[in-house]
This record gives C-alpha cells, structure tokens and sequence, in this order.
C-alpha cells in the first residue's frame, strides 16, 4: 500500500512537486521591488491527489500524522484553516480567487524539505499544491500566475506578508543555474552555477533554531521600509540611488539603517552576478559575508545561532558566508572548497556544541528544476 492508500484507501490520480530554496544573496529586498538570486535545491515537496465529487477537500500529510483535514472548497476563506493545511487550503482559495474552477481533492503531502528551516517548505508547498489542484481541475496558468497566487495564498491566507522570492524559486528554479530575479519586473534570467566544475560546494547550515517571532518581526521589517519609502518620496526603496542624501533625510537612525541594509544588499546582487560572469566565483565570497553583517547590525533579523554558524564557517576557511532567507533562526549558506567540507563541518558543529546550541544539520545546495508533474 503506498502512504496515500493508507490514508484513503485509494490510489492518486496524479502529482506535482516543487523544491525549496536558498538564496544565494538578495535578502529582503524583494518586498522592495529589487533584485534576489535563489537556486531552487534538490529538496521538494510532493503533492499527490485524487479528485472528489462532494467539493471537500481532504488534506493529509506524511510528516504530520492523524486524521485528515477537512475543509469544503466553497467555504475557503482566510482564518478559516490553521496549520500546514493553511497552504494547501490557502493556494486553493487564492486559485479560486482567480477563477480557477476546483474540483474536490483527496490530497496527500510528502517530502523532503526540512520544515522551519528558512528554505521555504512553505513556497514549495503551497507551489506543489497549485500544481496538483490545477492539474486535478484540467487547468493551466502561465508560471509567473502560479507564483504570485501562491504568495497570495502566504500574503492572504496565512497571514504572513512575504515577498515573491521563494515561490518564483520554487516555480521557475533550473539546474545548474541561480535565477537572478527583479522583483519588480518580475523578469528572471538564468546564471549558470555550476560550483562542482569548480571545485566548491555551498554548504547549508540548518541552525535548527526555531524561528522566533519571525512573522511579527518580518512584517515590522516591511513596515519600516515602506514608510522610509515614503518619507523619501520614491516608489520602493529599489529607487534610492544615492544613499547618503537618503540617509541625511531620515532622522531615526534605525530607519537610516535599514535603509542601508536594502540600498547595498541590492547592489551586492548585482555585483554578484557580475563576479560570476565573469567566472571569478571565489571573488563573490566577500560580498556574501558583508551581506551577513548588514543582515546582523543594520536589518537586525541575524541571531546568535547563525552568527555562530557564519562566524565558525569563515574560520574554517569558507570564502564567504551568511545567513540565507528571512532570519531569526533557519539556515546559513557557506561557499568553500569542495576539500574543506568536512572541515567546515566539524568546525561548526564543535562551535555550536560549545556554545551550547542544538546540533547543527548540514546539506549541501545543488541548483534543481523547479515546480513540474510527478511521473507516475
Ligand atoms: C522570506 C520571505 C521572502 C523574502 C525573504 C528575505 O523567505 O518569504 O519573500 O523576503 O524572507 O529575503
């Protein structure tokens, strides 16, 4: 019996998946309509489904045992689920929202994507979900649609008010690339990445720090950079372009330096993938690690767990390193050659243990497809 026949007593009909992601650099800026660069990683999330006929939909997940969540798809409104199935439910919603005729759904989640570890299991799966929804329903959305509903679903639903990063990751991700990304363009061109040709590797620290207060505080986050917005009187923060007149006009020093932390880590994007370009992929490290310290004492969303994990990184020889996604907790990303891995490894496993934190759990991010069909 697969897993989803234990659940309801049949077989599904068929099944999408969707990876997670690491950012490689570009943090918090895409709420500011600048530019991001994910690789979507081998990690995803499957969704597999069977239509109904009653208009319920009834989610299980392999991770969190029990009966399964039932909820009626013309009932769908925000509040109205709670949990993992909020994303599953959400994306439904958001799908209906957009005139996408459902069906009912027995659906079944599954994957590998560590959950609260700021490599966004959440995108994956509410992106997994769209895919199987739709598919179940005979529809189809151009990529870009797939995502914006599926932040609508975290922006709406869930409540929580992320940027359009990690679900255009987890949609649009290739192998063997990064997607630099303009958020407010939403025009993505791929930059090939292939480290393994050069003897690196990226490591992903899972601090396994929970999260903490990271919703409330990354909607605050948010909140201070629209108002900067508007006290400079441009659209997005993406269109300071000289930081000093800017900073000179704002006289709270903390919204001086989160301006800062978006105006440079938006230009570091940029001259990340002019490094990379120009095959110089060493040279990026530097620019990782000054996007760490910006995170740390200018946007102030690091903790100590993952200042540890950079701080142990660099001095195991990582060329640069810094915490990756929203902050507060979740993963780190360090590059480093491909013979200092376990070097790094060991190294920051022992700071962790003297510091008294939870063992680390490491994984290595190779750039994956993104959001497509389970073959059967
Ligand atoms: C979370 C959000 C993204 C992005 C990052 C920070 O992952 O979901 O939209 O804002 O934080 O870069």
């Amino acid at each position: 019996m697969t897993a989803f026949a234990d659940v309801f007593g049949r077989e599904p009909e068929l099944g999408w998946r969707s990876p997670g992601r690491v950012n490689l650099i570009g943090e918090h800026t895409d709420y500011n309509d600048g530019f991001v660069l994910p690789l979507a990683l081998e990690r995803e999330v499957r969704v597999l489904a069977a239509p109904r006929g009653d208009g319920l939909l009834r989610l299980a997940s392999a991770q969190t045992p029990g009966p399964p969540v039932e909820v009626v798809l013309d009932g769908l409104a925000p509040g109205a689920v709670e949990g993992w199935a909020a994303y599953v439910a959400g994306t439904a919603w958001a799908l209906q929202g957009h005139g996408v005729d459902l069906v009912g759904a027995d659906v079944l989640v599954d994957g590998d994507v560590p959950r609260g570890a700021g490599l966004s299991s959440s995108a994956a799966l509410e992106c997994a979900s769209a895919g199987a929804l739709l598919a179940l329903a005979g529809a189809e959305l151009p990529l870009v649609e797939v995502a914006l509903l599926a932040q609508r679903a975290e922006n709406d639903f869930v409540g929580m008010p992320c940027g359009v990063m990690d679900q255009f990751a987890s949609t649009h991700g290739r192998a063997g690339a990064l997607l630099l990304l303009d958020t407010r363009s939403l025009e993505a061109r791929t930059i090939p990445f292939d480290l393994a040709a050069e003897g690196l590797r990226l490591v992903v620290i899972d601090t396994r720090a929970p999260h903490r207060l990271v919703d409330g505080e990354y909607a605050a986050r948010r909140a201070s950079c629209e108002q900067a917005a508007v006290l400079l009187g441009v659209p997005a923060l993406r269109d300071v372009d000289d930081l000093g007149s800017a900073m000179s006009r704002l006289d709270d020093d903390v919204l001086q330096r989160r301006v800062r932390h978006v105006v440079t880590e938006n230009a570091r994007v940029l001259d990340v993938v002019a490094l990379l370009e120009s095959g110089d992929v060493r040279a990026i490290g530097p620019l990782l690690t000054a996007s760490h310290e910006s995170l740390r004492d200018d946007y102030e969303v690091s903790c100590p767990e993952l200042d540890v994990a950079v701080e142990a990184a660099l001095s195991a020889g990582a060329h640069g390193a810094r915490m990756t996604g929203g902050g507060f907790g979740g993963s780190a990303i360090a590059l480093v050659e491909a013979s200092g891995v376990d070097a790094l490894r060991r190294d920051v496993a022992a700071a962790f243990a003297s510091a008294g934190f939870t063992e680390p759990a490491f994984l290595e991010a190779v750039p994956a497809d993104g959001y497509r069909r389970l073959q059967p």
